[in-house]
């Protein structure tokens, strides 16, 4: 009797799955230490001139910039699974790879071959995707996709449409990952692709239709674990209890409404700033006059050639804190003070100006927020959770 309920209970299994995400070095501090990074600044800057793409004043969408991001997880694509290491990214919510047919797709290894899955279905619409550091595009294919690396316990997605790269800019591909996972939700999806996420919430493979994430603080030390992802519930293993959910204000990024930040508050709108928690985004971004404020604060100093704020490594400022909702959180500065191995003391503060220019959010909160609480993504219940990482 019990080995019949055992067995249908394994039938059923819609499911939480935790599976782990690798801490790599960005493409930022890699070019930084090598002393190429203000060099590659301006390229890039050129190259949006260039190109005509005002960032401030397009689409409404944020422009993402890869340089900056650190974590990274392994997926397969297909049947057998081709591996691949994607950005793990709330803030888009599209999955692409490179393609083999990709010409321009030198500085990638792996490269996607639908010949040689037999679980492959042709779709053919074409995408274009602009980020920050170019562009990626090509065509949308149908196949099964696992998150997870091979081998290990995979979240397993059958029938995902994901874009196979056939061209990706060559500035996109100093990433260390091959693509990109896209995490949020369909409303800003290009091409209105079904995000991988959503299509396993839609064929009912999770218990719940969120995911949590934990971003451990490794220093300087790369390519090693880096944190967990939970599909489908809360992790109890390296996040403390539930602190609060807050509703989302949109459901396109995951934003919400922030109420102050350290003792600052938005002057025009009563109800805070909106404010998106991004996991491919390696700083806290707000407006420069209230990002000044705070590192004056905290005694760090703006440098216009980097566009960030530098600190003395030793230097131990106040936490910040954060209002949001009825609740009252705090960033430790060990989460803002980020060694990027030029010695002599100097760290980075890992706050930075952005700029909004009326449209979306006025802030990011990006690897320090979530660094100190473990954040679960609501997809189904638009809202996010908060809850505090252990060892922060
Ligand atoms: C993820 O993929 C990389 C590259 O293929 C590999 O070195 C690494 O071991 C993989 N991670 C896991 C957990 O298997
Ligand atoms: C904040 O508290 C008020 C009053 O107790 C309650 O009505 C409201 O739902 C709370 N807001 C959130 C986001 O929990």
């Amino acid at each position: 009797m019990k080995l019949i309920v055992l067995l249908a209970l394994v039938g059923i299994t819609a499911a939480v799955m935790q599976i782990g995400v690798m801490k790599v070095k960005s493409t930022r501090h890699r070019l930084m230490e090598q002393g190429l990074w203000l060099q590659h600044l301006k390229d890039k800057e050129a190259k949006l001139l260039d190109n005509k793409i005002n960032v401030l004043a397009t689409v409404g969408q944020i422009i993402t910039d890869y340089d900056d991001s650190e974590y990274v997880g392994n997926i397969t694509i297909g049947t057998p699974g081709q591996p691949f290491i994607v950005n793990l990214d709330t803030s888009s919510a599209n999955l692409w790879i490179p393609d083999i047919t990709c010409k321009s797709c030198a500085n990638y290894k792996p490269k996607f071959d639908s010949t040689k899955t037999s679980t492959y279905q042709t779709n053919g619409q074409s995408w274009s995707i602009q980020y920050a550091n170019g562009l990626a595009k090509g065509v949308l294919g149908v196949d099964t996709v696992r998150f997870g690396a091979d081998g290990t316990q995979q979240l397993v997605i059958p029938k995902t449409t994901f874009g196979q790269a056939t061209s990706v800019d060559t500035n996109l591909q100093q990433n260390f990952a091959d693509g990109i996972l896209g995490l949020a939700f369909q409303s800003i999806a290009v091409d209105n692709v079904v995000p991988p996420l959503i299509n396993a919430i839609n064929q009912n493979l999770l218990d719940n239709p969120y995911f949590t994430v934990y971003f451990q603080e490794k220093g300087p030390a790369l390519n090693v674990p880096g944190g967990v992802i939970t599909y489908g519930g809360m992790d109890n293993q390296n996040c403390g209890s539930l602190i609060a959910w807050q509703p989302l204000s949109s459901a396109t990024y995951f934003q919400f409404k922030m109420a102050s930040i350290g003792s600052y508050s938005n002057v025009k709108g009563s109800n805070g700033w909106d404010v998106i928690s991004d996991t491919g985004t390696s700083f806290i971004g707000g407006p420069q006059s209230i990002t000044d404020l705070l590192a004056y604060g905290a005694g760090a100093i703006y440098d216009s050639d980097y566009q960030t704020y530098f600190i003395d490594c030793k230097a131990n400022p106040s936490p910040i804190t954060i209002v949001i909702g009825n609740n009252t959180y705090q960033i430790n500065q060990k989460q803002l003070i980020v060694d990027v191995d030029w010695g002599n003391n100097i760290c980075e503060w890992a706050m930075r100006p952005i700029t909004s220019s009326g449209f979306g959010p006025a802030w990011t909160l990006g690897y320090p927020w979530i660094r100190q609480y473990c954040n679960t993504y609501d997809l189904g219940g638009k809202r996010i959770g908060f809850s505090l990482a252990n060892g922060a």
